[in-house]
């Protein structure tokens, strides 16, 4: 079937990658650039992946350890030959032939190479086969993917004959004022017959502007040879564009952004902003999801069905559930259950899973942490290291104190517990299923199922310390004006409950009456 795999399998991919790319200014090797989550050679890499071939060259050389060290990981099967030194595309192509051969892969004359350059992250699987099928359909010795640009500069320019047949390829540099003219260029990429494109590299000489081997005189060779040599123009020359520089590598993001986002509107998912919105490559997004402005998903994060993300998040290999609602939250290696909330401002580190229908609110910072179905993190807490049970809630600005100093430890709470505002928890330490701690409470022992774990420390009142230590002041006329009204008693309109540290707000525990009493 059509699109499944092309026929014929290309013996191999030759992926030219050994430049140093100068004009990027970059200790890191160009071809290492990330743009949406891949480096430039992953894109290309993923670009060759339907045509299935034998194998797969890379060619390496400036950056080596570090191209080489990326390949071994990500691309494991790949063969990678080294140029030491860059003597022109002809040259490395010879090159990458030369270490097929010595793994004793034996490439027949009428084989399919195709070549390409490692930094087009554009090009697509779809104009790869069409390149591959267009080679094999017209029996040519190479057929060359061309692109018919406004601006042809820098370029390797095609020159055809009155019939329009393929002539040669020749470099911006070594072109005459007629030849610079000719805008269809050469976008790098090819496919040849294994047998004459060796017959025509072993005649490629140095004799041009750049001193190097150029795979580009292989066209005329073989043209001087009397073979067919054939050309495709890509359907939309974008895909021809490569990465020299900075400028042009966020020129390339913005059109992978634009793709991906496509895909993703096409694929059922509703961005309400797609220029801000940014999706890198192996993200999945489920039909029927919202992605509102500013939000950045990387890595492998994948959003379920339902669920709403943004504005202003930033996700990084994270999971969100179905129905599941995130806003202005930062979250790296993370889960969010169904139907959970999360943000605004929240800081989901990695390790974090948060049950069905969890909460996780504002100025909340999670680390390793695993919070159960329905468990609730309202607001102002740090939880680390932490096991929580379903159903139970932790209180306003509570803090899992984690770490000792030296080592870090971990606190684990059962199900149905009400953690009350304010409350520490100096792990290690356990808190049983149905327990509460009272609000201000330090909890350095385990608290049973059940109990009640509270701090002690009375309050003290110390009556008139405002008059006696702040006369005059704006807290000293209120103050006297309030007992005025009230007869110098208790002034009729405060809460009992509000004077006291213990109240309300710690999880229901009444005050201690009297405390607050004034005479
Ligand atoms: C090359 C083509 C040009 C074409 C353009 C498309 C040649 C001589 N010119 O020019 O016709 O329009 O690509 O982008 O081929 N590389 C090596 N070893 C080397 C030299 C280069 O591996 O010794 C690699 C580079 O890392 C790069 C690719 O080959 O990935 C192309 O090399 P580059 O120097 O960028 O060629 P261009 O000047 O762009
Ligand atoms: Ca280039």
């Amino acid at each position: 079937m059509r699109g499944d795999r092309v026929t014929p399998r290309p013996a191999a991919v030759i992926i030219l990658a050994a430049g140093e790319g100068r004009r990027m200014r970059s200790s890191l090797p160009k071809v290492l650039h990330p743009l949406a989550g891949r480096t430039l050679l992953e894109h290309v890499l993923h670009a060759t992946v339907p045509l299935d071939p034998t194998h797969t060259a890379v060619v390496v050389g400036h950056g080596r350890e570090q191209v080489g060290a990326m390949l071994a990981e990500r691309a494991p099967k790949v063969v990678t030959a080294v140029q030491e030194r860059q003597l022109g595309t002809g040259h490395a192509v010879r090159v990458a032939l030369a270490a097929l051969s010595a793994l004793a892969v034996g490439l027949a004359d009428e084989d399919t190479v195709v070549v390409l350059p490692g930094d087009a992250p554009l090009l697509t699987a779809a104009t790869l086969s069409a390149l591959a099928e267009y080679h094999h359909g017209g029996q040519a010795a190479a057929s060359v993917l061309t692109a018919v640009l406004e601006d042809a500069t820098g370029y390797g320019r095609v020159v055809r004959d009155g019939a329009g047949g393929v002539r040669a390829i020749v470099e911006q540099r070594d072109a005459d004022a007629a030849t610079a003219a000719i805008r269809e260029i050469n976008t790098g990429v090819y496919a040849f017959q294994a047998g004459p494109l060796r017959s025509a590299l072993g005649r490629l000489t140095r004799q041009n502007a750049q001193g190097e081997e150029y795979l580009t005189d292989v066209v005329g060779l073989l043209v001087g040879d009397g073979a067919v040599v054939t050309a495709l123009a890509v359907a939309d020359p974008a895909e021809a564009g490569g990465v020299n520089d900075r400028v042009q590598l966020a020129a390339a993001g913005r059109a992978l952004r634009d793709r991906l986002v496509d895909a993703a509107m096409r694929g059922g998912t509703t961005i309400i902003d797609p220029q801000t919105t940014w999706i890198d490559a192996d993200v999945t997004l489920e039909p029927d999801t919202t992605i509102a402005p500013h939000t950045f998903l990387h890595g492998r994060t994948r959003i379920a069905s339902g669920a709403t993300v943004g504005p202003e998040c930033t996700l990084v290999d994270t999971v969100v559930g179905a129905g599941a609602t995130v806003v202005r939250t930062t979250a790296e290696r993370s889960e969010i259950g169904a139907g959970a909330t999360v943000g605004p401002y929240s800081h989901l580190r990695a390790g974090t899973r948060l049950g069905r229908d969890g909460k996780i609110g504002s100025f909340v910072e999670t680390k390793a942490a695993q919070l159960g179905d329905a468990t609730k993190v309202p607001h102002l807490a740090y939880v680390g290291d932490a096991i929580v049970g379903d159903r139970s809630n932790i209180g306003c600005t509570t803090v899992f104190v984690n770490y000792d100093g030296v080592a870090k430890h971990r606190t684990v709470i059962g199900s149905d517990v009400r953690i009350g505002s304010d409350t520490m928890l100096v792990a290690p330490v356990t808190v049983g299923d149905g327990a509460y701690t009272g609000a201000g409470s330090v909890i350095r022992e385990d608290v049973p199922p059940g109990a009640l774990a509270i701090r002690e420390g009375r309050q003290r009142i110390i009556e008139n310390w405002v008059a006696r230590r702040r006369p005059g002041s704006p807290a000293d006329q209120a103050a006297s004006a309030a007992l005025a009204a009230a007869g110098n008693g208790v002034p009729a309109d405060v809460d009992q409950g509000d004077v006291t540290h213990n109240g309300p707000e710690a999880v229901g525990i009444t005050g201690v009456p009297g405390t607050g009493s004034r005479t």
